[in-house]
């Protein structure tokens, strides 16, 4: 497996309007051995005044919107990464986009439940679904064999909510029931053999692909600041 990005023609990041999405774009473009294309989607675009700025200076990012929650949303953003990147395919799509509502035992309510859901974990699979033909393509263009972004991979953001192992003790207090249960899902998709935080998942289905849920920690994002307190960055 490997994460060397020069081997990686085109990256896809769900929600870079902001938070670790938008940071992540930051970070590919100053990185020397970035991809060709990074494709930074957002559900608003013209909302995103960060991501527009950073794209006036690299016309390697390509902003394309998308609501994960929203199958025409998905169709449409094929469509157009799929003229982005042409014969060559999406090398690794990563989905980051995500909401928290806050909720503890009394406040809890099935909207919190359902539409955390959606978002967290029921997108994640359409929107991989959805951007598969584009990366099993990267998979045959790809130079050299096994696994590796030189290929295709998919990285779902996971969380340390969504580990039930490291939800003992202090971790406990954090009583994000929505949250939790849709992290805790997430990390069983796309169904596969084994599923690990913070580690790799390879699906039988996909042997071309491997798949990555990632959790990166506490970042004081405004998922972060509603969780811990403190300034957003
Ligand atoms: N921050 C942390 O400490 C932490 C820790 C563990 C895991 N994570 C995970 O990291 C990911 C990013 O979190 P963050 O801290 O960067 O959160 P954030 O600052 O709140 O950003 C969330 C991003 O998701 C986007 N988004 C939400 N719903 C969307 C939808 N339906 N369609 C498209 N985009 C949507 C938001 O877009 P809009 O601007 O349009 O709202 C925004 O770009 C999440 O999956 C979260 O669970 C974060």
């Amino acid at each position: 497996m490997t994460l060397n990005f020069s081997k990686c023609q085109s990256v896809l990041i769900t929600g870079a309007s902001r938070g670790l999405g938008l940071q992540m774009v930051k970070q590919l473009v100053s990185n020397a051995e970035r991809p060709k294309k990074i494709i930074a989607t957002a559900r608003k675009p013209e909302e995103a005044q960060d991501l527009q700025q950073l794209a006036k200076s690299h016309p390697d990012i390509h902003i394309v919107p998308l609501d994960v929650v929203s199958d025409a949303s998905i169709d449409a953003a094929v469509k157009e990464v799929s003229s982005i990147v042409g014969p060559a395919g999406l090398n690794c799509l990563i989905n980051n986009a995500g909401i928290l509502i806050d909720t503890d035992l009394n406040t809890v309510t099935r909207d919190a439940m359902t539409k955390t859901f959606e978002s967290n974990t029921v997108a994640p699979l359409f929107v991989t679904k959805a951007f598969l033909p584009l990366l099993k393509t990267a998979a045959a263009a790809g130079q050299g064999s096994g696994m590796g972004v030189h290929r295709s991979a998919v990285v779902n953001i996971s969380s340390l909510l969504g580990s039930i192992q490291l939800n003992w003790g202090e971790a406990a207090n954090f009583k994000t029931y929505a949250y939790r249960v849709s992290k805790i899902r997430m990390m069983m998709d796309p169904p596969a053999p084994a599923n690990i935080t913070n580690g790799t998942t390879l699906s039988s289905d996909h042997p071309w692909s491997f798949f990555v849920h990632n959790q990166p920690g506490i970042l004081l994002t405004i998922f972060g600041a509603c969780l811990f307190g403190g300034n957003t960055r």
